[in-house]
């Protein structure tokens, strides 16, 4: 009786699967003489009951159908995924014109400032990174900028607020609540550097600071500086300015002479702003150097002991040069760029030139 049950079975379903004519209708043949509930599944699960000797006769019959059945299946199957496709659509045009792929790069000024780490680097300087929201404490005090300086007025610095309108703090080592601000200067991480580095330490530093001032040509609210510090027992002005010399010339390709000019700067004593001699015409006197033959770059000195002090060193254990310059304005020089608010603008038919 079940040999003649299966042989139905499978002449049924044979039969049916030709009259098989959507995806849906095959999919349901395929639960009816497929399925984990069809006969022919639940005869194979029914082998186990049979006498040893139905078994050798029945089990190799119903497998053998089974496998017929499934065949034929995926036959049709087949068939119906191949006429799905329009292969006419599908074919490709390999001599078609290609779609170029527009192509991102890095912002000059990240440009600019890799190339500024690279000879930083080779020079022995490592590389640190300080919080563009600073506390008063590290972008002032310890810097010996003290309250009344005019930096601290409230037009060149952006301070924090917290959502309640409250000037935001932090709690430093749990002793003082501080007000919170945007860095003006990459400075603040000299003293966090040295908190945690014991001399000799070599360190540049570039990042973004802010200033709160109306912008123009070449005034922007934010900007890129770059920190160099050395510190030692015996650094001197000396070691300065060949590091400056070294640097310049690297980076423009040629020799560059360095020249300094007293000034001052509360973290530094003796400070000095320096120059570089025109890279334009290497100290002739041009238009761009207003025939003076040299360009101001930034402001540097002999870090201040009271910095020291504030960095936990003791007074007059060290000494050590610090310089800050525009990476900005290098980028302005290098690229000629002459008006500073298109390097943020985001502008990106301005960024794509670079
Ligand atoms: N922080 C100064 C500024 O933003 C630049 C500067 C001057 C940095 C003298 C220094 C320095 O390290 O020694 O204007």
């Amino acid at each position: 009786m079940l040999q003649e049950r299966i042989v139905h079975i499978k002449e049924e379903g044979e039969k049916a699967l030709q009259t098989v004519k959507t995806a849906i209708e095959l999919a349901a043949w395929e639960v009816k003489y497929l399925g984990r509930k069809s006969e022919l599944n639940n005869l194979l699960k029914g082998l186990k009951d049979l006498t040893p000797e139905e078994k050798q006769i029945i089990g190799p019959q119903a497998n053998d159908t089974k496998q017929s059945l499934l065949r034929a299946f995926d036959a049709v199957k087949e068939a119906f995924l191949e006429n799905s496709v329009d292969w006419e659509k599908e074919r490709i045009d390999v001599t078609a014109p290609g779609v170029s792929v527009a192509r991102g790069h890095l912002h000059p000024i990240t440009q600019i400032e890799h190339e500024i780490e690279d000879i930083f680097s080779e020079m022995g300087f490592e590389i640190a990174d300080g919080p563009e929201v600073e506390t008063e404490h590290y972008n002032f005090d310890a810097l010996n900028v003290p309250a009344d300086h005019p930096a601290r007025d409230m037009q060149d610095t952006f301070w924090l607020k917290t959502i309640n309108n409250q000037q935001s703090t932090i709690d430093r080592k749990n002793t003082k609540q501080e007000r919170l601000l945007l860095r003006t200067q990459t400075s603040p991480v000299q003293v966090r550097y040295m908190e945690k580095h014991t001399p000799p330490l070599r360190i540049v530093v570039p990042g973004r600071v802010f200033r709160n001032e109306s912008t123009d040509a070449s005034h922007e609210h934010t900007f890129h500086q770059f920190e160099c510090l050395m510190v030692g027992d015996d650094v001197t002005v000396a070691n300065f300015k060949w590091v400056a010399e070294t640097f310049f010339s690297r980076f423009f390709g040629k020799k560059i002479d360095i020249r300094l000019r007293p000034s001052f700067f509360p973290f530094t004593e003796p400070s000095f702003e320096f120059d570089i001699s025109c890279t334009l015409c290497n100290g002739e006197g041009c238009p761009v150097c207003k025939q003076s033959g040299w360009l101001e770059l930034g402001g540097a000195g002999m870090v201040n002991q009271k910095v020291f002090e504030a960095a936990g060193y003791r007074q007059g254990k060290y000494q050590g040069f610090a310089w800050g310059f525009g990476t900005t304005r290098l980028a302005m020089m290098k690229y000629k760029i002459t008006d500073i608010r298109l390097i943020m603008s985001g502008d990106l038919r301005f960024i794509r030139q670079f």
